[in-house]
């Protein structure tokens, strides 16, 4: 078997940092099945020349880190990653900014991770590049010589190119994905996003049936979609195990027998969370048998803390925290319990266990894991129930869900009303369902599908292209 060479722009420790994030669930899940490198940034800056990567091997994996330099720290990751590209990606058309430096810095730093990749790149392996920090990286390692197979999967929504073309110079990231041999998109939506900007730069011709783009040189790059999924039985015994856990049992008890609504997100404003408190605000309104009977877990660890949109939503989240606790809450009742940490995910898999109503509402997700650890970490005796947005990746699967749009704060109340009157059949019938898909298309099947399908790009690229 080929060794797996996974590139990101974040490498996540075991036991150093609890990171949040799909990401690098995901990616440990495939390094942890099959071994292999993992490179990316270390989380450090450095003055001057970055070193070579740092190695540390763990359990049959090898983290490769870089320190990145201060120069350019700031205008890759806060600003045109995160500036640029996370908006324009969930279709916050009115958050983008755009300057020249910092794109100028963002190929800067893509063409480090090359350099540093390069020596330590050996000629069986299958290269898999994650998310919009290193959408140039085939092309900075192609022309340093590279011809070991090039996959890429983004963790995000793609948008469609109406508003793509936002972005000045929105081109060349087309043309830098088209230099994968593989694509890999979390859904069919944003696959035909994807080929709806190839198409407009190469041709419709060139886009042919659903799942290859011929550039104008023969060379193919193959898109395919593939959903991230989620290890459902080490959720379902984490969940069963969970009860030995202090911190669970603690949270049980502080709920004096009421029931549990959830939400768990990093504090991004693409996660809706302000909309959400109005929601439950509406339910409370709307709902007055729930007052003093249900506490709202909003568990929202910090993220890219130092940028301006996420300070902003920050305060946002806790004026409306307070003033709907000031709204409702009796002596004994704090109607939202609003937490800016992070815990284990065996913890957190209990929190989600003990919860009648998972609530998972962002504006734009790429996929969103918490909904499908939510399902995977119920009782299927006595399951709670999901509310989804309809504009999460994880709605194209999760049909058994309660599919909501996350601006209606009104849909969303009565959805959790709905949620907490839901007889236990109806509950078992749709968790049943849920769960049967999230064992099928779990997140093995996610990296050997897309890994099986890189290595026989290997193959494909020996070969003259047809047509
Ligand atoms: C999302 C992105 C990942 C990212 C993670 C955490 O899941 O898709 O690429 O690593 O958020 O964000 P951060 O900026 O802290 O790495």
């Amino acid at each position: 078997m080929s060794r797996l060479f996974a590139i990101s722009n974040r490498v996540t420790i075991p036991q150093r940092a609890a990171a949040p994030g799909g990401l690098a669930v995901g990616l440990l899940a495939a390094l942890r099945a099959r071994g292999g490198v993992w490179f990316g940034w270390s989380g450090e800056r450095s003055e001057g020349e970055p070193a070579p990567a740092a190695l540390l091997e763990r359990r049959g994996i090898t983290y490769a880190t870089i320190d990145l330099p201060s120069g350019d720290f700031d205008a890759y990751y806060g600003g045109y990653c995160n500036g640029t590209l996370w908006p324009l990606f969930h279709y916050f058309v009115n958050s983008l900014q755009y300057s020249g430096e910092q794109y100028a810095a963002y190929l800067r730093v893509n063409a480090l991770f090359a350099d540093r990749v390069l020596p330590l790149l050996e000629d069986d392996d299958l290269v898999w590049v994650h998310d919009y920090h290193l959408i140039p990286l085939a092309g900075e390692l192609r022309a340093r010589g590279v011809t070991q197979p090039l996959g890429f999967f983004l963790h995000t929504p793609f948008p469609h190119v109406e508003v793509l073309r936002a972005l000045p110079g929105y081109e060349s990231l087309v043309h830098g994905l088209l230099a994968y041999d593989l694509l890999g998109f979390q859904t069919a939506r944003d696959l035909a996003s994807f080929q709806s900007a190839a198409a407009e730069l190469l041709g419709a011709a060139a886009v042919r049936a659903t799942s290859t783009v011929v550039q104008e040189d023969g060379r193919q790059a193959r898109l395919g979609v593939f959903p991230i999924g989620v290890d459902v039985d080490a959720i379902q015994k984490a969940a069963r195990r969970s009860r030995s856990s202090e911190t669970v049992r603690r949270m049980s008890a502080g709920l004096l027998g009421r029931r549990c609504v959830i939400g768990v997100d990093r504090l991004d404003y693409s996660k809706g969370l302000v909309d959400r408190f109005l929601a439950y605000e509406r339910l409370m309104e709307r709902h007055r048998e729930h007052l003093n009977k249900v506490t709202f877990l909003q568990i929202a660890p910090l993220s890219r803390a130092n940028l301006r949109a996420y300070a902003d939503i920050r305060r946002n989240l806790e004026q409306s925290a307070g003033r709907i606790n000031g709204r409702f809450a009796e002596t004994d009742w704090t109607p939202i319990r609003y937490l800016n940490r992070n815990f284990s995910h065996e913890v957190m898999t209990g929190f989600l266990r003990n919860a009648a109503v998972g609530v998972v509402t962002p504006m734009r997700d790429g996929m969103n894991l918490v909904a499908k650890e939510y399902v995977a970490a119920q009782d299927p005796e006595e399951p709670g129930v999901l509310v989804l947005s309809t504009l999460a990746g994880a709605a194209e699967e999760l049909r058994g869900a309660l599919l909501v749009n996350p601006r209606d704060a009104v849909g969303v109340a009565d959805a959790i009303d709905c949620a907490l009157a839901m007889p236990l059949a109806e509950r078992r019938s749709r968790h049943a369902a849920m769960l049967e898909i999230l064992q099928r298309s779990d997140i093995h099947a996610w990296h050997e599908r897309f890994l099986g399908q890189l290595a026989r790009s290997r193959s494909s690229t020996m070969a003259p292209a047809d047509g």
